[in-house]
C-alpha cells in the first residue's frame, strides 16, 4: 500500500528505480583538461574517466536532482583522474555532495580565482556554495562515488573555466600533491 521510493546503495552510489540515466565521460571528451597533453594523447579516447547515474527526476524552478558520480582511478602523466568541472550556469546556484566509496578531493573555486581543496571519502558531506565551480579528484586506487544532490535549474557552464581552475593535483615523489598554477 506504500510507495516503493528509488533507492541508493551508499556502498557505492548506484541507484535501484525505474528510471536512471546514465552518461560516462571518456578520455576523449576532456580534451585541454590535463596539463600533460602529450600523455593524455596517449590514452585511447574511448578509455571511460567517469559516469554520471542520475535518477529522473521533475525539472523546474524548486526541483531537485539526485546523481552519483562514479570517477575511475587513474592519471593522466602526473596528474590525477578528475571530472571536466563547472560553475552552474545559474551561478548562484548550490549543490551537495556526500562521498561514497573511494577517496578523493572536491576542488573549489570561486569567481576571484581562488581554490581550496576539500577530501572525499566515505561519509564525507560537502556545501558547494553558490557562486562556486567545482571538480571531483579520484586520488585513490578504487573508484570515487559522490552522491550529490542540485536545484535542476542549475545547469551547467564549462567555458568559464576554460583557463582551467588554480590548483591541480598530481602524484609528485609518491605523495599526494596540489599545485598552484598560473591561469591565463
Ligand atoms: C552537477 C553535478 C554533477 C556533475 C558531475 C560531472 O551539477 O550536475 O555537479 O552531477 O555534473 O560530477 O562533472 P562535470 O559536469 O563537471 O563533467
Ligand atoms: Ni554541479
Amino acid at each position: 500500500p506504500f510507495f516503493m521510493p528509488p533507492g541508493v546503495a551508499f556502498t557505492n552510489g548506484h541507484f535501484t528505480a525505474e528510471n536512471i540515466i546514465t552518461k560516462v565521460t571518456h578520455s576523449g571528451d576532456l580534451a585541454g583538461i590535463f596539463h600533460d597533453q602529450t600523455a593524455w594523447r596517449a590514452i585511447p579516447s574511448e578509455t571511460p574517466i567517469y559516469q554520471v547515474e542520475m535518477l529522473s527526476s521533475a525539472q523546474g524552478e524548486g526541483e531537485l536532482y539526485v546523481g552519483t558520480t562514479h570517477l575511475n582511478p587513474g592519471r593522466v602523466g602526473d596528474e590525477f583522474y578528475m571530472t571536466r568541472g563547472h560553475f552552474h550556469q545559474r551561478r548562484e546556484q548550490g549543490e551537495v555532495y556526500f562521498g561514497l566509496r573511494g577517496s578523493g578531493l572536491l576542488l573549489l573555486q570561486n569567481e576571484q580565482g581562488e581554490a581550496r581543496l576539500e577530501e572525499v571519502s566515505p561519509g564525507s558531506v560537502h556545501i558547494i556554495p553558490g557562486l562556486t565551480a567545482h571538480r571531483l579528484i579520484n586520488t585513490g586506487t578504487e573508484v570515487l562515488s559522490a552522491l550529490a544532490v542540485w536545484p535542476s535549474i542549475a545547469g551547467h557552464d564549462y567555458a568559464a573555466l576554460a583557463q582551467g581552475f588554480a590548483l591541480r593535483v598530481v602524484l609528485h615523489d609518491g605523495k599526494i600533491q596540489a599545485k598552484e598554477v598560473q591561469n591565463g
